[in-house]
């Protein structure tokens, strides 16, 4: 299994707090089956600049300590995006990494209790400049409970989804389980990831998580989300990407018509 989502950098964000527990993650993760993780500490685009060179520095000490102790476990460079509307822009400039650095995957989160504007417009954009945006999360951003259908329109307009492991055992209560569970069931889902945080409560637990999805999805598919797509994204290979329907009241104009046009009075 490989693991596309976790904060396991150390003294970096609000991921592990040392070395120590840094590697301490990376031995729960080897245990369990993982044999890659991509580092995704959190980025926020106001963050000085310097906190990238103390990213790539962390990392680099990390794969070294890995080696040396011999944890079998291969830690990749990454970051989560915060949501901005000038995200390609950021990315251009290589003011943090895409998964890898291979300048196609980028993993992304929004706020988790309001949904801001110009979302669509920016998955657009990532995808007219060749990015592949990975959606962080979806069933845990509060604004969209009501109507969860609404996170398929991250899928329209070229986004791919990641749903939590943590989320589908019910560690962010029943709510996010129940549409964590229905984006599986339906296989809208790209990847399942630990977003571990700590060797604590939101450790790497995407084993724990595999093992209850076969009550839900068949073993095939289980493979494709925990193993087979996050190896394309190492292999720097394009996933297919999902096509969902308009719904029936965005039937005056599809979304991607509307966004083309708005796009074009912005310039
Ligand atoms: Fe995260």
């Amino acid at each position: 299994m490989i693991d596309i989502h976790n904060h396991v950098i150390y003294e970096f964000d609000d991921g592990a707090k040392s070395l120590e527990e840094s590697l301490d993650m990376l031995k729960m993760a080897a245990d369990q089956g993982i044999s890659d993780v991509f580092a995704t500490s959190h980025f926020n685009e106001v963050l000085n600049p310097k906190m990238e060179e103390d990213y790539f520095r962390k990392l680099k000490v990390l794969q070294e300590e890995t080696g040396q102790r011999n944890i079998p476990v291969r830690v990749h460079s990454g970051s989560e995006i915060f949501f901005h509307h000038y995200m390609e822009q950021t990315i251009k400039k290589r003011r943090t990494s895409t998964l890898g650095d291979q300048g196609l995957y980028v993993l992304m989160e929004f706020p988790l209790y309001l949904m801001p504007s110009g979302v669509e417009e920016t998955l657009f954009k990532l995808n007219m400049e060749g990015y592949i945006p990975i959606v962080a999360h979806p069933e845990r951003y509060s604004a969209l409970h009501e109507k969860p259908e609404k996170i398929l329109n991250f899928i329209r307009f070229g986004g791919l989804l990641q749903v939590n492991a943590g989320s589908l055992l019910g560690d962010f209560g029943r709510t996010v389980k129940k549409i964590a569970i229905w984006l599986v069931e339906n296989q809208y889902v790209h990847f399942v990831a630990s977003d571990a945080h700590s060797k604590g409560g939101r450790c790497f637990k995407l084993a724990k998580a595999a093992a209850m999805l076969e009550e839900h999805c068949d073993k095939s598919y289980i493979e494709t989300i925990v193993t087979h797509n996050p190896q394309k994204i190492i292999d720097n290979e394009k996933l297919e990407k999902l096509t969902i329907p308009e719904h029936q009241e965005q039937s005056s104009g599809s979304l991607l018509q509307r966004v083309k046009q708005r796009l074009r009075l912005a310039r």
